[in-house]
């Protein structure tokens, strides 16, 4: 079943020190699931109150991303990040913990088995897709990739701490949102 599928990789990460970064860390933030996962969604690493917590998304741009799927609707979400631990200072994460932090990804992908997955910014789009490319170029792009034998398709969109700091990607930012939803909600 997903949900044990989940647990044992949330157990995993847990306790993981694969690399630096758990030293610098006050708890690892496995990803999040809210019933069946239809919609999976990933960001970048925990910041500052996700390290506290425990929990992914639950600061500043957590809010809005968790305010977004409430009005449209999606109750169905699987919420991970490309990096499961805070980096020192809230830097963004480099290649090298990325990939080490890669195999957590795609087994969430393998255990969730989901049609859409959407890219929340540049370092999320990073990890599914190996590009690196402004968003500019791929927001709202869809791009066809295969984790551990699933077939999905990525859906790039902006970070929302990027849209707390620039309010004109709010209505983009929804429309990817509710896009992916709509697409997504009525599959088994
Ligand atoms: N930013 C992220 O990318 N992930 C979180 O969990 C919180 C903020």
């Amino acid at each position: 079943m997903s949900q044990d599928c989940i647990s044992a990789i949330r157990e995993e990460v847990l306790s993981c020190c694969s690399c630096e970064l758990c030293k610098y860390r006050t708890r690892p933030v496995p990803g999040e699931l809210m019933g069946s996962g239809k919609l999976f969604l990933v960001g970048e690493a925990p910041g500052k109150r996700e390290d506290e917590l425990g929990r992914p998304f639950v600061g500043k741009a957590g809010i809005l991303l968790r305010k977004t799927l409430d009005e449209v609707g999606a109750k169905d979400v699987y919420i991970t990040n490309a990096v499961k631990c805070r980096p020192p200072n809230n830097r963004t994460p480099t290649r090298s913990e990325i990939e080490t932090c890669k195999p957590y990804l795609i087994r969430e992908i393998s255990c969730l088995r989901p049609k859409v997955i959407v890219a929340l910014g540049k370092t999320a789009s990073y990890a599914l897709l190996g590009v690196d490319r402004s968003l500019k170029e791929m927001r709202g792009r869809r791009f066809q990739a295969e984790y551990g034998g699933v077939k999905v398709d990525v859906i790039v969109t902006y970070h929302p701490a990027a849209v707390v700091r620039n309010p004109k990607y709010l209505l983009p930012f929804k429309f990817d949102i509710r896009r992916a939803w709509e697409e997504v909600k009525g599959l088994g």
